[in-house]
């Protein structure tokens, strides 16, 4: 039987803004407790046995939004790094960035870039954070590589795009997570997620924890991946996780 557990996961963490508003708390407030929910995910997937952990922390249309809330997000990433870095530095996560850089403060890339180095050496879990990121631009800067490097046409195979994706170094993800109740990919990882299976939840990122990461990997256990082939036959056989109970979850995450 295939490990239930997903070797990557990647996820958009959506709903930090309404997590905040329901609160009667200005969005910044909600991005920080998108920060805490972050940092417990990303423990609890390095102790489930999770290899890749990539998340969508500032998408290339992020820019769009008011300037002070740009602002703040790009404040928050510092202060988070300076908080967190230690501490996930010493639970032997490894930070990796993807994402267009050039058009971030040298501050800020400094600080991820910096993130990175320092975390090189770890292996347990790698966490990929998407910043100024959207899965048309990976796909182009792959295409602008691939040509730089003297493809010809004919030459240019998926296998071989694929080695100048942003995240070559990583398996595809096998599940795609959306939280705050929206049900599109938004840009994200186009490219890397053609057979990932798809989730969506209608719990707000700040409510995600780990009892909800599990109940992510147990609907991933009972799906059935078939990969464009025709799949098992029988009714429920084949699923990943096949053999446990088969019967759906109720909804947990409430706000
Ligand atoms: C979407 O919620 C979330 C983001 C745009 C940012 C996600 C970032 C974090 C969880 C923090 C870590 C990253 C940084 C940059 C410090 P939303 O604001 O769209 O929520 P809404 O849909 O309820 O308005």
């Amino acid at each position: 039987m295939p490990d239930p557990t997903p070797r990557h996961i990647a996820i958009v963490m959506d709903g930090n803004g309404r997590w905040a508003r329901k609160r009667f708390m200005p969005r910044g407030v909600g991005h920080k407790a998108g920060v805490d929910a972050l940092v417990k995910v990303v423990q609890a997937a390095a102790d489930r046995g999770v290899g890749f952990l990539t998340v969508f922390a500032f998408s290339s249309e992020n820019w769009k939004r008011p300037e002070e809330e740009v602002s703040g997000l790009m404040s928050l990433l510092l202060v988070a790094l300076s908080k967190h870095l230690v501490r996930l530095k010493a639970d032997g996560v490894r930070i990796r960035i993807v994402g267009d850089l050039d058009q971030v403060s040298d501050k800020v890339r400094s600080a991820l870039l910096d993130a990175q180095s320092a975390t090189v050496g770890n292996s347990r879990l790698v966490l990929t954070v998407a910043f100024n990121y959207g899965g048309r631009w990976d796909i182009v800067q792959a295409c602008r590589q691939a040509m730089a490097a003297g493809l010809a046409p004919e030459q240019l195979t998926e296998a071989e795009l694929s080695r100048f994706m942003a995240m070559a170094y990583a398996p595809d993800p096998d599940l795609f997570i959306r939280t705050g109740g929206e049900v599109r990919l938004s840009n994200f990882l186009l490219w890397q997620s053609a057979y990932a299976e798809l989730m969506f939840t209608d719990c707000l990122w700040p409510d995600f924890d780990a009892a909800e990461l599990d109940r992510a990997i147990a609907e991933f256990g009972r799906r059935e991946r078939r990969f464009g082939d025709v799949g098992s036959s029988g009714e429920g056989e084949g699923a990943i996780g096949a053999g446990e109970d088969a019967s759906p979850q109720p909804p947990h995450c409430e706000d």
